[in-house]
C-alpha cells in the first residue's frame, strides 16, 4: 500500500486534483478512515465537521444562541483559522450546537467556498455529511460510512469515558439520534448518500477492517 500518485492522469487523461468524499452519521469511523486515506494516499485532509462546530462554538462564546440564523451567518463569515485549532470543540454543546449551525442555508453557503477552494487546490479527503452531494459532486470515490445506531452511540460513549466524562449509554445514543434526525431532515444539503456512493457497514468492524475494505474499494475507483 503506498502513495501512487493520485493525482496523475488517469487513462482517459483526466488530470483533476483527486477528490473522495466520506459521509455519513455521527460516529460511524468516517474522520479514522478519511484520515488514512489521506495518509496512504498522500492527500490534504479535512474535517469538515469541524467547520460547523468552529461556528458554533463562536455562536456559544458570544453568549447567542445556534438557532439565531443572523448571529450564526456572521459567526460563519468571521471564522479564522485559529478557531479549528481550539481544544473545546468536542463536547456535547457544539456537537448539538454544530447540527444546529448546519441547518441554516446562510452558514452552509458561507463555509461552501472554501471547501470547494481547499479540494481544487491539491485533491483530498474530506470527511462530512454532504461532500458527495454538494461539496464536490465531481468526486472521484465517494463512500457513505454508516454503523447500526447502537454501534454508533457505543463508540461515541467509549470515547466520552476516555475524555473522563460520565455519562450514560442512553443519554448519548439520544443526543446522537436528535443530531442524525436533524442532519439529514434539514432542507439544504441535507445529510444523504450520494447516488453513485459506496455505502460501507462498519459495524462490527474495527478501524483496520473499516479500512480494508474502504482501500479496496478505493484502488478499484482510482485505478491504483
Ligand atoms: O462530523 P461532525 O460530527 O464533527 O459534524 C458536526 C455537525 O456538523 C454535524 O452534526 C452536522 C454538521 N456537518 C454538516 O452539516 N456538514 C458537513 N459536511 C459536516 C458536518
Amino acid at each position: 500500500m503506498s502513495g501512487t500518485a493520485p493525482g496523475a492522469p488517469s487513462p482517459e487523461g483526466l488530470t483533476a486534483p483527486v477528490v473522495i468524499a466520506v459521509d455519513g452519521p455521527a460516529a460511524a469511523g468516517k474522520g479514522t478512515l478519511a484520515r488514512r486515506l489521506a495518509a496512504e494516499l498522500g492527500l490534504p485532509y479535512l474535517d469538515t465537521g469541524l467547520l460547523y462546530r468552529a461556528v458554533a462554538r463562536r455562536v456559544l462564546l458570544g453568549g447567542g444562541s445556534p438557532t439565531d440564523p443572523a448571529v450564526a451567518e456572521a459567526a460563519a463569515r468571521a471564522l479564522e483559522p485559529e478557531d479549528l485549532q481550539r481544544g473545546d470543540l468536542r463536547g456535547p454543546d457544539v456537537d448539538q450546537g454544530a447540527s444546529q449551525v448546519a441547518a441554516q442555508p446562510a452558514v452552509r453557503a458561507a463555509l461552501l467556498e472554501f471547501q470547494r477552494g481547499f479540494a481544487a487546490r491539491n485533491g483530498a479527503v474530506m470527511d462530512g455529511r454532504d461532500i458527495g452531494t454538494v461539496v464536490c459532486p465531481d468526486a472521484r470515490v465517494k463512500l457513505f460510512v454508516t454503523a447500526s445506531a447502537e454501534a454508533r452511540a457505543h463508540r461515541r460513549w467509549l470515547e466520552r469515558q476516555g475524555r473522563g466524562e460520565s455519562v450514560p449509554l442512553e443519554e448519548v445514543a439520544a443526543e446522537m439520534a436528535v443530531r442524525d434526525a436533524r442532519d439529514a431532515a434539514r432542507d439544504v444539503a441535507p445529510m444523504r448518500p450520494a447516488e453513485d456512493a459506496v455505502l460501507l457497514d462498519t459495524t462490527g468492524l474495527d478501524a483496520e477492517a473499516a479500512f480494508g475494505a474502504a482501500w479496496l474499494l478505493v484502488q478499484a475507483r482510482l485505478g491504483v
